[in-house]
């Protein structure tokens, strides 16, 4: 499973590079509004810092607004991914992108429906929000199932990009499902290394080593 950073902010992207695990960025306009920052020099920094997909995310609501924005976008660097609501407009917006080259993100999936329809949109990438499906008591990691089952019984080459993740244990669970890309927060990827476990064997062999005295360099 590719794992892509949930975030505009530039020193976390940096700091999860170090550890390889950044194979591509997600951002939205909110992440963007939250870094403060100009979208086009923050997301060029990014672009600049990852060489995989880094969605970038229209503004407009109507298509010929929505393929302006869009192609402005895919201007910064070759490996930005544009996003797009799903709406009709977005669904159209995607389909005439994709048919230019671009790839396209399409975002704000709720339901198996919206992701067949992302799919014969010709979507490169379709981010159903686990999260948010929590959070009104729908499970979330249901729908990453049915949209792998579906694309799955027909091939289609939509990549299933795990969005809204809010625990180690969601990404785990998409892992088994099958989805080829989560998007997570940094402190969640980095939860994902947490055990108590692992705290407790490292503490009592580092008792043991002191105790002997054992000494490397
Ligand atoms: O990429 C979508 C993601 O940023 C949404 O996450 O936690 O705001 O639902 P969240």
């Amino acid at each position: 499973m590719k794992f892509f950073v949930d975030t505009a902010n530039v020193d976390d992207i940096r700091d999860l590079i170090a550890l390889g695990l950044v194979d591509g960025v997600t951002t939205n306009p909110s992440l963007i509004a939250k870094s403060g920052r100009n979208i086009i020099e923050v997301i060029r920094e990014i672009c600049d810092l990852v060489h995989g997909p880094v969605s970038a995310e229209v503004v407009a609501t109507d298509y010929e607004t929505m393929l302006e924005e869009g192609r402005v976008l895919a201007e910064i660097a070759p490996n930005i991914a544009i996003k797009v609501p799903l709406t009709l407009d977005g669904l159209r917006a995607c389909k005439t992108l994709t048919s230019e080259g671009r790839m396209v993100n399409v975002t704000l999936c709720f339901s198996a429906n919206q992701a067949l329809l992302a799919a014969k949109a010709g979507a490169t990438f379709i981010s159903p929000f686990v999260g948010r499906l929590d959070d009104i008591n729908i499970d979330g990691l249901e729908l990453i199932a049915d949209i792998r089952r579906i694309y799955d019984n027909y091939g289609y080459e939509t990549q299933i990009l795990a969005a809204s993740i809010r625990s180690a244990n969601h990404m785990s669970e998409c892992a088994k499902i099958g989805a080829d890309v989560a998007t997570a927060p940094p402190a969640v990827i980095k939860a994902m290394a947490s055990h108590v476990l692992t705290d407790k064997g490292l503490a009592a062999f580092l008792t043991d080593a002191e105790t002997a005295g054992i000494k490397i360099v």
